[in-house]
């Protein structure tokens, strides 16, 4: 899987305070790290009961900084600049201790005088058992916390690690705290901000029987990869998704669908949107009706006869609609011969505004690869091949391009 460097040239100071979900913010640097972010961890005397400064200086490939009192590394960074360096402070997990340390403006170790020295934002994951959260005190400290601008992630609510007691106090998913930190460290521009796109991705699944279905090799990369590349740029973006394996996008509202017809009825009640893009490989025939029991040979050698009928032609339903018609309608075609042409016909059958035609004799299914026509009713346009990612982000900037120069 490609990992997006969506925290390329970021540093960020990790904070890792005593509770025992400690064990989660090796991975959290981690996954952090992947995206390109510089990691530097400040540790808690306590949070060193749960890991080691040797595990987390290993993951991060930078000095721990453990101790307020620390001659060596006063003279090397101090603490005022530990908190000055960082882009974002997370504090991952937060303990009730050094929330209500925060919360009252003691600096009396490193966590917390480098907490009360920092300019950037400060994103907090709580982790602790239920009954800590709830406590009057606790829920004042958040709230103080809330009110000093301190951002939040979590807490979730589940089953504890060490008691196995349910209730809130869960540390947030890594993947979450993840998500949270690149939306705060986002500053690129939202072109399309206020705008709402529906997006279908992946292929659809046509039951013959209860266990057998038609289907076909979409993997959802291609459609995936726009809708997140739209909702990057600033897009309310839901995606209709058939079955596949692939993780959605952070920040899209996911709408699962099996067949052509829940998919063109989850379109439907998606609907009004500016923007719609039509990626998924939607099965062009269903069987008709399906057998209510799983089928049997028949000892004929054949097989049995099915009487197949077509399914709704979404893009053509949404490019042809009279009313709440999105002002930008595109659709995919794959196609393995004739592109260009075959697109040219579809653009006009349909009534889209624009086609993307992708090869797919080279066998794009399921690969990071895509080589790409855009057929306008300007003309056509053929974009060098490239990863799924970037056609996604180009697709996207004409789209971006279209609307600020259409006034829609
Ligand atoms: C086994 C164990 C698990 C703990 N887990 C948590 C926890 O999940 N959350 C929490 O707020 N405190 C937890 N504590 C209590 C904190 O470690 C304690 O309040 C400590 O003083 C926190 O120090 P710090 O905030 O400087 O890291 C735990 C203590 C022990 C002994």
């Amino acid at each position: 899987m490609v990992i997006r460097q969506s925290l390329e040239g970021r540093s960020i100071l990790l904070i890792i305070s005593g509770g025992i979900a400690a064990y989660k913010s090796l991975d959290l640097i981690r996954r952090l790290r992947e995206r390109g972010a510089r990691v530097r961890c400040v540790m808690s005397e306590a949070a060193q009961n749960f890991v080691t400064p040797m595990a987390v200086g290993a993951l991060t490939g930078e000095t721990v900084f453990t101790q307020l009192w620390d001659r060596d590394a006063e003279q090397d960074i101090g603490h005022i600049r530990l908190a000055r360096e960082a882009d974002l402070v997370i504090v991952a997990p937060a303990t009730a201790d050094l929330m209500a340390k925060m919360a009252n403006g003691l600096a009396n170790d490193l966590a917390s005088t480098v907490l009360l020295a920092v300019s950037s934002p400060v994103l907090v994951a709580p982790a602790m058992n239920p009954a800590m959260w709830d406590h009057p005190a606790t829920q004042r400290n958040a709230d103080q916390l809330m009110a000093d601008g301190i951002l939040f992630t979590g807490p979730a609510d589940g089953e504890m690690a060490e008691s196995g007691e349910a209730g809130t106090g869960r540390m947030s998913e890594v993947m979450d705290i993840v998500t949270e930190a690149e939306r705060v460290l986002d500053d690129r521009p939202k072109p399309l901000a206020g705008k709402r796109a529906v997006i279908t991705s992946g292929p659809t699944r046509e039951a013959i029987d209860p266990v057998r279905y038609i289907s076909n090799h979409s993997s959802g990369k291609q459609g995936h990869a726009i809708a997140a590349a739209l909702a990057d740029a600033g897009a309310d973006v839901i995606l209709v998704s058939g079955p596949v394996t692939i993780d959605p996008p952070a920040d899209v509202t996911v709408v699962d669908v099996v067949s052509a017809q829940d998919m063109a009825d989850a379109v439907d009640r998606a609907l009004p949107a500016d923007i719609a893009v039509f990626v998924a490989a939607v099965a062009d025939w269903r069987v008709s009706s399906q057998a209510p029991e799983k089928m049997k040979k028949d000892g004929s050698g054949q097989f049995p006869a099915l009487d197949m009928v077509e399914n709704p032609d979404i893009l053509r339903g949404v490019a042809q609609r009279k009313e709440n018609r999105p002002a930008l309608v595109i659709g995919f075609a794959a196609e393995t011969e004739k592109l260009e042409e075959h697109a040219k016909v579809k653009l006009a059958k349909k009534g889209a505004d624009w086609i993307v035609a992708n090869d797919v004799s080279e066998g794009v299914f399921g690969t990071d690869r895509n080589s790409v026509t855009l057929v306008t009713k300007g003309g056509a346009e053929k974009w060098p091949a490239s990863s799924k990612d970037q056609v996604a982000m180009r697709l996207v900037e004409r789209i971006a391009e279209r609307f600020e120069t259409v006034a829609v």
